[in-house]
Protein backbone atom coordinates (compact mmCIF):
# COMPACT_ATOMS: atom_id res chain seq x y z
CA UNK A 1 0.00 0.00 0.00
CA UNK A 2 1.21 3.58 -0.53
CA UNK A 3 2.16 5.71 2.24
CA UNK A 4 0.98 9.27 2.76
CA UNK A 5 3.68 11.50 4.67
CA UNK A 6 3.56 15.15 4.98
CA UNK A 7 6.83 15.95 3.78
CA UNK A 8 8.74 17.35 7.12
CA UNK A 9 12.80 16.23 7.50
CA UNK A 10 12.34 12.63 8.41
CA UNK A 11 10.02 12.10 5.60
CA UNK A 12 12.53 13.37 3.27
CA UNK A 13 14.98 11.74 4.59
CA UNK A 14 12.71 8.58 4.19
CA UNK A 15 11.90 9.13 0.84
CA UNK A 16 15.62 9.57 -0.44
CA UNK A 17 16.85 6.22 1.49
CA UNK A 18 13.44 4.73 -0.90
CA UNK A 19 14.61 6.46 -4.10
CA UNK A 20 18.35 5.20 -3.44
CA UNK A 21 16.61 1.68 -2.57
CA UNK A 22 14.93 1.45 -5.91
CA UNK A 23 10.97 2.77 -5.12
CA UNK A 24 8.80 4.94 -5.87
CA UNK A 25 8.53 8.05 -4.43
CA UNK A 26 5.82 10.94 -5.71
CA UNK A 27 6.80 14.48 -4.22
CA UNK A 28 5.49 18.16 -4.90
CA UNK A 29 7.45 20.57 -7.09
CA UNK A 30 6.14 24.10 -8.07
CA UNK A 31 4.65 22.65 -11.11
CA UNK A 32 2.77 19.47 -10.42
CA UNK A 33 3.48 16.16 -8.45
CA UNK A 34 6.31 14.21 -9.72
CA UNK A 35 6.28 10.56 -9.88
CA UNK A 36 10.38 9.87 -8.85
CA UNK A 37 12.83 7.28 -9.19
CA UNK A 38 16.23 6.84 -9.09
CA UNK A 39 17.33 8.30 -12.63
CA UNK A 40 20.92 6.21 -13.04
CA UNK A 41 18.92 2.83 -12.29
CA UNK A 42 17.27 1.02 -15.42
CA UNK A 43 15.37 -1.21 -12.47
CA UNK A 44 13.54 1.91 -10.85
CA UNK A 45 13.03 3.85 -14.06
CA UNK A 46 11.13 0.90 -15.41
CA UNK A 47 8.85 0.73 -12.20
CA UNK A 48 7.78 4.27 -13.44
CA UNK A 49 6.43 3.48 -16.76
CA UNK A 50 4.77 0.26 -14.93
CA UNK A 51 3.58 2.18 -12.24
CA UNK A 52 1.97 5.29 -14.90
CA UNK A 53 0.81 2.26 -17.42
CA UNK A 54 2.64 4.13 -20.13
CA UNK A 55 2.31 2.92 -23.87
CA UNK A 56 6.10 3.70 -24.78
CA UNK A 57 8.50 4.15 -23.00
CA UNK A 58 8.98 8.37 -23.27
CA UNK A 59 11.89 10.20 -21.94
CA UNK A 60 11.76 11.24 -18.81
CA UNK A 61 13.19 14.67 -16.98
CA UNK A 62 15.84 14.21 -14.53
CA UNK A 63 15.72 16.40 -11.51
CA UNK A 64 19.10 17.54 -10.74
CA UNK A 65 20.25 19.78 -7.56
CA UNK A 66 22.00 22.61 -9.66
CA UNK A 67 23.66 23.63 -12.73
CA UNK A 68 26.57 21.86 -11.68
CA UNK A 69 24.43 18.39 -11.29
CA UNK A 70 23.42 19.03 -14.76
CA UNK A 71 27.19 19.93 -16.16
CA UNK A 72 27.93 16.30 -15.48
CA UNK A 73 24.93 15.03 -17.74
CA UNK A 74 24.44 17.30 -20.61
CA UNK A 75 26.44 19.12 -23.33
CA UNK A 76 24.69 22.41 -22.48
CA UNK A 77 25.11 25.52 -24.88
CA UNK A 78 26.49 28.90 -23.55
CA UNK A 79 22.93 30.24 -24.58
CA UNK A 80 21.41 27.32 -22.75
CA UNK A 81 23.68 27.59 -19.36
CA UNK A 82 22.89 31.38 -19.26
CA UNK A 83 19.17 30.84 -19.03
CA UNK A 84 19.87 27.83 -16.37
CA UNK A 85 21.89 30.93 -14.25
CA UNK A 86 19.02 33.52 -14.56
CA UNK A 87 15.53 30.59 -13.99
CA UNK A 88 16.97 27.93 -12.27
CA UNK A 89 15.95 26.66 -9.78
CA UNK A 90 12.27 27.02 -11.29
CA UNK A 91 10.09 25.32 -13.98
CA UNK A 92 12.25 25.11 -17.04
CA UNK A 93 13.43 22.06 -18.40
CA UNK A 94 16.58 21.89 -20.73
CA UNK A 95 16.84 19.16 -23.53
CA UNK A 96 20.66 18.69 -24.64
CA UNK A 97 22.90 16.02 -25.69
CA UNK A 98 24.13 13.83 -23.45
CA UNK A 99 27.86 13.43 -22.18
CA UNK A 100 29.53 9.96 -22.23
CA UNK A 101 30.35 10.49 -18.22
CA UNK A 102 27.09 11.31 -17.95
CA UNK A 103 24.73 8.70 -14.94
CA UNK A 104 21.15 8.93 -15.66
CA UNK A 105 20.22 5.98 -17.59
CA UNK A 106 19.19 5.29 -20.97
CA UNK A 107 15.95 3.91 -20.43
CA UNK A 108 15.31 7.63 -18.38
CA UNK A 109 15.99 8.76 -22.03
CA UNK A 110 14.13 6.09 -24.09
CA UNK A 111 17.24 5.39 -25.81
CA UNK A 112 18.01 8.81 -27.20
CA UNK A 113 21.22 10.91 -26.86
CA UNK A 114 19.65 14.00 -25.60
CA UNK A 115 18.76 14.18 -22.38
CA UNK A 116 16.28 16.26 -20.36
CA UNK A 117 17.22 18.04 -16.85
CA UNK A 118 15.50 20.35 -14.72
CA UNK A 119 16.02 22.16 -11.52
CA UNK A 120 12.95 22.68 -9.30
CA UNK A 121 12.27 25.25 -7.26
CA UNK A 122 9.97 23.65 -4.87
CA UNK A 123 12.01 23.42 -1.59
CA UNK A 124 10.47 19.91 -0.89
CA UNK A 125 11.74 18.86 -4.37
CA UNK A 126 15.19 20.17 -4.25
CA UNK A 127 15.77 18.70 -0.25
CA UNK A 128 14.53 15.52 -1.82
CA UNK A 129 17.37 15.60 -4.94
CA UNK A 130 20.07 16.73 -2.64
CA UNK A 131 19.10 13.87 0.07
CA UNK A 132 18.97 11.44 -2.49
CA UNK A 133 22.44 12.55 -3.84
CA UNK A 134 21.07 11.55 -7.66
CA UNK A 135 19.37 12.64 -10.40
CA UNK A 136 15.62 11.96 -9.76
CA UNK A 137 14.04 10.98 -12.79
CA UNK A 138 10.24 12.03 -12.79
CA UNK A 139 7.37 12.45 -14.88
CA UNK A 140 4.35 13.75 -13.39
CA UNK A 141 2.40 11.53 -10.80
CA UNK A 142 -0.51 10.48 -12.83
CA UNK A 143 -1.64 7.53 -14.60
CA UNK A 144 -0.73 7.72 -18.24
CA UNK A 145 -2.92 10.17 -20.28
CA UNK A 146 -4.74 11.50 -17.22
CA UNK A 147 -4.85 14.68 -15.98
CA UNK A 148 -1.63 15.90 -14.40
CA UNK A 149 -1.96 15.71 -10.12
CA UNK A 150 -1.23 19.12 -8.26
CA UNK A 151 -1.95 17.99 -4.57
CA UNK A 152 -1.06 14.58 -2.92
CA UNK A 153 -4.84 13.22 -3.05
CA UNK A 154 -4.80 13.57 -6.73
CA UNK A 155 -1.63 11.53 -6.72
CA UNK A 156 -3.46 8.74 -4.51
CA UNK A 157 -6.56 8.49 -6.68
CA UNK A 158 -4.23 7.59 -10.05
CA UNK A 159 -1.73 5.69 -7.82
CA UNK A 160 -2.50 4.31 -4.99
CA UNK A 161 -0.75 0.71 -4.53
CA UNK A 162 1.73 1.88 -7.04
CA UNK A 163 3.69 3.82 -5.65
CA UNK A 164 5.85 3.75 -2.23
CA UNK A 165 5.87 6.86 -0.72
CA UNK A 166 3.56 10.09 -0.91
CA UNK A 167 5.26 13.06 -0.01
CA UNK A 168 2.55 16.04 1.00
CA UNK A 169 3.53 19.61 0.35
CA UNK A 170 0.32 21.03 -0.34
CA UNK A 171 -0.90 22.32 -3.50
CA UNK A 172 1.85 22.47 -6.47
CA UNK A 173 1.78 26.29 -6.49
CA UNK A 174 2.13 26.96 -10.50
CA UNK A 175 -0.13 23.99 -11.35
CA UNK A 176 1.30 23.45 -15.25
CA UNK A 177 4.05 21.50 -16.35
CA UNK A 178 7.60 23.05 -16.81
CA UNK A 179 8.77 24.56 -20.16
CA UNK A 180 10.65 22.48 -22.25
CA UNK A 181 13.04 23.89 -24.50
CA UNK A 182 15.86 21.86 -26.78
CA UNK A 183 19.27 22.86 -27.20
CA UNK A 184 19.71 19.78 -29.62
CA UNK A 185 19.69 21.90 -32.43
CA UNK A 186 21.27 24.69 -33.93
CA UNK A 187 18.69 27.17 -32.68
CA UNK A 188 16.97 26.52 -29.39
CA UNK A 189 13.24 24.83 -29.81
CA UNK A 190 10.29 25.18 -27.34
CA UNK A 191 9.09 21.42 -27.12
CA UNK A 192 6.31 21.94 -24.81
CA UNK A 193 5.07 25.28 -23.77
CA UNK A 194 4.37 25.60 -19.44
CA UNK A 195 4.70 27.43 -16.48
CA UNK A 196 7.83 29.83 -17.77
CA UNK A 197 5.92 31.90 -20.53
CA UNK A 198 7.61 32.02 -23.76
CA UNK A 199 8.00 36.25 -23.40
CA UNK A 200 10.05 35.37 -20.57
CA UNK A 201 12.61 33.48 -22.53
CA UNK A 202 12.28 35.05 -25.78
CA UNK A 203 13.61 38.20 -24.25
CA UNK A 204 16.00 36.33 -22.57
CA UNK A 205 17.58 34.79 -25.27
CA UNK A 206 17.22 38.02 -27.67
CA UNK A 207 15.38 36.01 -30.11
CA UNK A 208 12.03 34.21 -31.03
CA UNK A 209 11.71 30.41 -30.11
CA UNK A 210 11.08 28.15 -33.19
CA UNK A 211 7.93 26.38 -31.75
CA UNK A 212 7.30 22.54 -32.64
CA UNK A 213 4.14 22.13 -33.85
CA UNK A 214 2.10 19.63 -31.96
CA UNK A 215 2.11 17.90 -35.21
CA UNK A 216 5.30 16.83 -35.00
CA UNK A 217 4.99 13.64 -32.54
CA UNK A 218 9.02 12.64 -33.16
CA UNK A 219 10.34 15.51 -31.15
CA UNK A 220 8.65 15.51 -27.57
CA UNK A 221 7.57 11.99 -27.51
CA UNK A 222 5.70 12.33 -24.65
CA UNK A 223 3.34 15.10 -26.43
CA UNK A 224 0.89 12.83 -27.55
CA UNK A 225 -2.15 14.58 -28.73
CA UNK A 226 -4.68 13.08 -26.27
CA UNK A 227 -3.37 14.15 -23.40
CA UNK A 228 -4.22 15.97 -19.90
CA UNK A 229 -7.66 14.20 -20.48
CA UNK A 230 -10.19 14.50 -18.01
CA UNK A 231 -13.36 11.35 -18.15
CA UNK A 232 -15.36 14.10 -19.79
CA UNK A 233 -15.55 15.97 -23.22
CA UNK A 234 -14.33 18.97 -23.93
CA UNK A 235 -15.68 21.37 -26.27
CA UNK A 236 -13.14 24.61 -26.90
CA UNK A 237 -13.71 28.62 -27.04
CA UNK A 238 -17.35 28.19 -26.22
CA UNK A 239 -19.26 31.50 -25.77
CA UNK A 240 -21.64 30.14 -23.68
CA UNK A 241 -22.85 26.70 -22.88
CA UNK A 242 -25.26 24.36 -24.77
CA UNK A 243 -27.94 21.81 -22.92
CA UNK A 244 -26.44 19.53 -20.84
CA UNK A 245 -22.73 21.14 -20.53
CA UNK A 246 -20.61 22.41 -18.02
CA UNK A 247 -18.74 24.97 -17.85
CA UNK A 248 -15.09 25.87 -17.54
CA UNK A 249 -14.71 29.44 -17.45
CA UNK A 250 -12.29 32.48 -17.51
CA UNK A 251 -12.81 35.42 -16.07
CA UNK A 252 -16.79 35.27 -15.89
CA UNK A 253 -17.43 35.10 -19.85
CA UNK A 254 -19.77 32.00 -19.84
CA UNK A 255 -21.20 32.57 -15.90
CA UNK A 256 -22.65 36.21 -17.63
CA UNK A 257 -24.77 34.43 -20.56
CA UNK A 258 -26.12 30.76 -17.73
CA UNK A 259 -28.79 30.33 -15.90
CA UNK A 260 -27.57 30.40 -12.07
CA UNK A 261 -28.12 26.84 -11.53
CA UNK A 262 -25.22 26.01 -14.47
CA UNK A 263 -22.34 24.08 -13.09
CA UNK A 264 -19.36 26.37 -13.84
CA UNK A 265 -15.98 26.39 -12.57
CA UNK A 266 -14.15 29.38 -13.33
CA UNK A 267 -10.11 28.92 -13.62
CA UNK A 268 -9.96 33.10 -12.97
CA UNK A 269 -12.26 35.14 -12.14
CA UNK A 270 -10.44 38.11 -12.15
CA UNK A 271 -8.87 36.64 -15.45
CA UNK A 272 -5.28 36.22 -14.08
CA UNK A 273 -3.50 33.85 -16.15
CA UNK A 274 -1.34 32.55 -13.75
CA UNK A 275 -4.19 31.70 -11.50
CA UNK A 276 -5.60 30.15 -14.47
CA UNK A 277 -2.82 27.97 -14.60
CA UNK A 278 -2.64 26.42 -11.30
CA UNK A 279 -6.47 25.99 -11.02
CA UNK A 280 -6.49 24.33 -14.67
CA UNK A 281 -5.88 20.67 -13.48
CA UNK A 282 -7.59 20.69 -10.51
CA UNK A 283 -10.91 22.75 -11.93
CA UNK A 284 -10.86 19.35 -14.52
CA UNK A 285 -10.91 17.19 -11.91
CA UNK A 286 -13.70 19.03 -10.01
CA UNK A 287 -15.69 18.58 -13.30
CA UNK A 288 -15.04 15.43 -13.23
CA UNK A 289 -15.92 14.43 -9.98
CA UNK A 290 -19.33 16.58 -10.11
CA UNK A 291 -20.46 14.36 -13.02
CA UNK A 292 -20.01 16.54 -16.03
CA UNK A 293 -20.13 14.65 -19.33
CA UNK A 294 -19.51 17.43 -21.64
CA UNK A 295 -16.99 20.26 -20.47
CA UNK A 296 -17.55 23.71 -22.63
CA UNK A 297 -14.41 25.81 -22.31
CA UNK A 298 -14.25 29.42 -21.85
CA UNK A 299 -11.58 31.62 -24.57
CA UNK A 300 -8.44 31.61 -23.34
CA UNK A 301 -6.14 34.84 -24.20
CA UNK A 302 -3.21 33.80 -26.09
CA UNK A 303 -0.11 35.51 -24.03
CA UNK A 304 1.98 34.73 -21.32
CA UNK A 305 0.62 31.55 -19.64
CA UNK A 306 -2.64 31.31 -21.91
CA UNK A 307 -0.27 29.17 -24.37
CA UNK A 308 0.43 26.46 -21.92
CA UNK A 309 -3.36 26.64 -20.90
CA UNK A 310 -4.27 26.52 -24.66
CA UNK A 311 -1.94 23.84 -25.05
CA UNK A 312 -3.24 21.23 -22.07
CA UNK A 313 -6.83 21.91 -23.30
CA UNK A 314 -6.22 21.27 -26.82
CA UNK A 315 -4.74 17.59 -25.29
CA UNK A 316 -7.55 17.43 -23.30
CA UNK A 317 -10.25 18.05 -25.75
CA UNK A 318 -8.72 15.81 -28.78
CA UNK A 319 -9.63 12.60 -29.64
CA UNK A 320 -8.82 9.84 -27.07
CA UNK A 321 -6.18 7.05 -28.64
CA UNK A 322 -6.65 3.94 -25.98
CA UNK A 323 -3.50 3.62 -24.09
O1 LIG B 1 6.87 20.17 -14.62
C1 LIG B 1 7.32 19.12 -15.10
O2 LIG B 1 8.07 19.12 -16.08
C2 LIG B 1 6.91 17.81 -14.42
C3 LIG B 1 7.51 17.82 -13.01
C4 LIG B 1 7.27 16.52 -12.27
O3 LIG B 1 8.88 18.14 -13.07
N1 LIG B 1 7.35 16.67 -15.16
C5 LIG B 1 6.79 16.32 -16.36
O4 LIG B 1 7.28 15.15 -16.92
O5 LIG B 1 5.92 16.96 -16.90
P1 LIG B 1 6.56 14.34 -18.10
O6 LIG B 1 7.27 13.03 -18.16
O7 LIG B 1 5.11 14.31 -17.89
O8 LIG B 1 6.93 15.14 -19.37
C6 LIG B 1 8.26 15.12 -19.86
C7 LIG B 1 8.28 15.55 -21.30
C8 LIG B 1 7.71 14.48 -22.22
O9 LIG B 1 6.83 15.11 -23.14
C9 LIG B 1 8.94 13.93 -22.93
O10 LIG B 1 8.66 13.46 -24.21
C10 LIG B 1 9.85 15.14 -22.94
O11 LIG B 1 9.63 15.74 -21.69
N2 LIG B 1 11.26 14.74 -23.02
C11 LIG B 1 12.00 14.15 -22.08
N3 LIG B 1 13.25 13.89 -22.52
C12 LIG B 1 13.31 14.34 -23.78
C13 LIG B 1 14.32 14.38 -24.78
N4 LIG B 1 15.53 13.86 -24.56
N5 LIG B 1 14.00 14.94 -25.97
C14 LIG B 1 12.79 15.46 -26.19
N6 LIG B 1 11.77 15.45 -25.28
C15 LIG B 1 12.03 14.90 -24.10
MG1 LIG C 1 2.78 14.22 -17.82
Amino acid sequence: MTALAPADAAAIERAARLLRDGGLVAFPTETVYGLGADATSPAAVARIYRAKGRPSFNPLIAHVADLDAALAEAALPKAAIRLAETLWPGPLTLVAPRVAAGSVCDLACAGLASVALRVPEAPVALALIRAAGRPIAAPSANRSGHVSPVTAAHVIEDLDGAVDLVLDGGRAERGVESTILSFVGETPRLLRPGALARETLEALLGRPLETTGAAAAVVAPGMTASHYAPRARLRLDASALREGEAGLDFAGALRARADAAAMIVDLSPKGDLEEAAANLFGHLRELDARGADHIAVAPIPAHGLGEAIADRLRRAAAPRTKA
